[in-house]
């Protein structure tokens, strides 16, 4: 799971989304078949994303959130290998992101033990915003963000549910 709709790999559906408005121009001309390709290429051309960017913003992420007092000793204690988690991270912003269609795990599960509070979601939601700030273009931004908030209201709502 990773979207709404179940599929990591899939556009998430939503009005405002930059996959939605990407499609809606995308010409009828254009064959089904050759959608998804077209929609990945705009992607990358529209938010000026690759895997060099995300990388920079997992790893500024990341120098976020391991000093975050209430994020951090979480992250410290369960990733033993800093390198494999963001090569992974990497992956999974791709394919979130971009359609690169490289992260086929599940995220859910991954953080079921962990314990989290509602808030913090927030807390991550608020700095990633601020590696994104630091690190990408403003329709990147934009579009990381919008993905990050629906996936992080996902986790929050199927994780906290009986959080007191
Ligand atoms: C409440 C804040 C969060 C905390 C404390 C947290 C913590 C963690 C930790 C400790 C891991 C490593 C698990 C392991 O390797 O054993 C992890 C993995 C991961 N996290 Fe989070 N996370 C949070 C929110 C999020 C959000 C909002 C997203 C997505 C937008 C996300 C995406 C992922 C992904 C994709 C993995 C890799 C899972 C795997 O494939 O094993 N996390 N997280």
């Amino acid at each position: 799971m990773m979207h709404a709709n179940g599929n990591p790999n899939t556009p998430p559906e939503g009005e405002q989304s930059l996959f939605r408005k990407i499609l809606d121009g995308t010409s009828n001309a254009v064959d089904p078949s050759d959608r998804r390709a077209v929609l990945a290429r705009q992607l990358r051309t529209q938010t000026d994303l690759d895997d060099a960017a995300l990388d920079r913003l997992v790893r500024r992420f990341y120098s976020l959130a391991r000093v975050d007092p209430d994020l951090g000793p979480i992250f410290n204690a369960q990733v033993a290998d800093w390198e494999a988690h963001f090569a992974r991270m990497v992956d999974f912003w791709a394919s979130v992101s971009l359609l690169a269609g490289r992260y086929h795990r599940n995220a859910l599960e991954a953080h079921r033990a962990l314990r989290l509070r509602p808030e913090y979601f927030e807390r991550w939601l608020g700095l990633f915003d601020q590696a994104l700030q630091e690190e990408v273009s403003p329709p990147a931004r934009e579009h990381l963000l919008t993905i990050a908030r629906r996936i992080a209201a996902n986790l929050s709502s199927r994780l906290c549910a009986n959080a007191p």
